[in-house]
């Protein structure tokens, strides 16, 4: 018997960085996402006599997931057993497009489903996050938020809220990215002199950008986006020393959405713990956005993704 977990990436608009509690997994900052539709980690979870996590047909060291598994068990009344666990993505794998949290979301779904737990989605959302925080927004689809310092995330608007939004997911290196964000978030804690700040000045961002997004408003939640991305990396390059996952591409991709801006284009950017640039416009505007961010880097990749749906998880036949 198997369990399968099924989710797409939960990528931030205003951003979770930093931890309230690094035991618990509960973030310092709170955090307003979309689940991304068509793009999905597909996870099946097994019993087996020891425990493995294989990815994109990877064996993966277990120190990142065991004590995950751990925590699924005790949840789950799977203590003693092993869990063989086999996941795949439809997208480049730790290259900062969220690959965490879908794939925590899914393994959570996974699990859940092969010890026969009817969990609710609040459950599922806490157990995700013991995997990875944005996982714990990954659970539900539409637009999702996850406050500072709680245990679930929650729906903030559904699916079919904003029906012309969409995000191009501009990939301009594929090479899995060298620190990861759990890592790199708790140096910026430890390390930068405007970590404290940025916890400060958070709840102000996300206040005014759930009003936003209510309003589907382009005007107001473009800059919110930015500001968000821009203070959370102002805490990684006076991290000490400090850390930069930023590439050539991703700031020439910048500077032409500034261009496009200018041009009257309401085409919104931000990043993640990598050097890819994701993209927040209208649906009509996408082919004209993709066309000149393409010229300006010849050798990107480019996805386009709308809000989709949470966790799906069931037996496999
Ligand atoms: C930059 O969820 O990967 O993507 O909880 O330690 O697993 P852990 O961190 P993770 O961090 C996500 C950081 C981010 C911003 C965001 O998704 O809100």
């Amino acid at each position: 018997m198997r369990g399968w977990g099924a989710a797409g990436p939960s990528l931030a608009l205003i951003k979770y960085w930093g931890k309230a509690s690094a035991e618990a997994n509960t973030p310092a900052t709170g955090s307003l996402a979309v689940t991304l539709g068509a793009l999905e980690s597909r996870t099946e979870a097994a019993f087996d006599d020891r425990d493995s996590v294989v990815v994109n047909g990877a064996e993966q060291p277990l120190e990142r997931f065991s004590s995950f598994l751990g925590a699924l068990k005790r949840e789950l009344g799977l203590e003693g057993r092993g869990l063989a666990v086999t996941s795949a993505n439809n997208f480049p794998t730790a290259a900062g497009l969220a690959s965490s949290s879908s794939g925590f979301a899914a393994l959570a779904g996974a699990a859940a489903a092969l010890a026969g737990a009817q969990l609710p989605a609040a459950k599922l959302s806490a157990l995700a996050r013991l995997g990875s925080g944005s996982a714990t927004r990954s659970v539900y689809g539409g637009f999702t938020v996850f406050d500072a310092g709680a245990e679930a995330a929650d729906v903030e608007q559904g699916e079919d809220h904003w029906p012309d939004f969409r995000v191009v997911l501009c990939v301009v290196r594929e090479a899995a990215k060298a620190t990861s964000s759990r890592r790199a978030m708790e140096f910026s804690r430890a390390t930068s002199p405007y970590y404290g700040r940025w916890v400060e000045t958070s709840p102000a961002v996300l206040a005014e950008a759930r009003l936003a997004l209510a309003a589907c408003d382009w005007s107001r939640l473009g800059p919110l986006i930015r500001q968000s991305y821009l203070r959370m990396f102002s805490t990684m390059f006076t991290a000490a020393p400090p850390l930069i996952y930023w590439q050539p591409e991703s700031l020439a991709l910048i500077h032409e959405l500034q261009t496009l801006r200018d041009e009257g284009f309401t085409a919104w950017e931000t990043m993640d713990a990598g050097p890819q640039v994701k993209v927040f416009c209208p649906a009509d505007q996408v082919d004209a956005v993709v066309a000149r961010l393409a010229a300006k880097v010849p050798g990107a990749r480019f996805l386009t993704a709308a809000p989709g749906p949470g966790l799906r998880s069931g037996i496999v036949p």
